[in-house]
């Protein structure tokens, strides 16, 4: 059975229409050449795949399954509040509950925007005394991006334009699409 919105050609989600952009067939592709870098990157390691919810749960369940060597998964959410002084926004990382010292980790993004969110990844598992640190995400908007980290397995390049599907939101909707939409003009 078809999901409602796969049928559309143009579907609204809150007060915004957006058009398919790329399809689950693009992403399983991408995907399984992320995993097949990875995998030849960290053939002698035993990985540990984090994915940084709540965009990410999509991109990791498939990665992980066309990962074929022994490796471990996991997810950390990345939450915001105010510090002490009502300019300090400090991010505080949530869901880890293992040693990661010496470990090869990869971080598993939906998305990286201005990168801000990675920058905030990387100053924390930093801290954790990892053998190394790689940066996995399916998405990435090169025009937005301020940022100078490298990042190691990218799936697609994508102009600055919001997108929604396969784990992304737009305010709480459209994560359960199979295929990812652009905002229409
Ligand atoms: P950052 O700007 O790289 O820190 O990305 C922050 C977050 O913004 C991402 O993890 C996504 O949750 C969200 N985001 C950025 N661009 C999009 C988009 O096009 N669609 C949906 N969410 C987005
Ligand atoms: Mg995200």
């Amino acid at each position: 059975m078809q999901n409602q919105y796969v049928r559309k050609t143009v579907i609204q989600i809150h007060d915004k229409h957006f058009v398919p952009f790329i399809t689950a067939e693009e992403i399983d592709e991408v995907i399984d050449r992320m995993a097949r870098q990875a995998q030849e990157d960290l053939k002698d390691e035993v990985p540990v795949f984090i994915g940084v919810l709540n965009g990410s749960f999509m991109v990791v369940s498939d990665f992980v399954k066309k990962y074929t060597e022994p490796c471990e998964v996991s997810f950390v959410k990345l939450a915001s509040y105010e510090g002490m002084t009502t300019t300090s926004e400090v991010k505080q990382l949530i869901g880890l509950n293992q040693n990661l010292e010496g470990r090869s980790v990869v971080v598993i993004e939906d998305i990286v925007d201005t990168g801000n969110t990675v920058a905030e990844l990387k100053k924390i598992f930093e801290g954790h005394n990892l053998k190394q640190l790689k940066i996995a995400t399916l998405f990435f908007k090169p025009e937005a991006y301020t940022k100078d980290i490298k990042l190691d397995y990218v799936g697609f390049e994508i102009p600055d334009k919001f997108i929604v599907g396969y784990g992304l939101d737009y305010d709480g909707l459209g994560r359960n699409l199979p295929q990812v939409y652009q905002l229409k003009e």
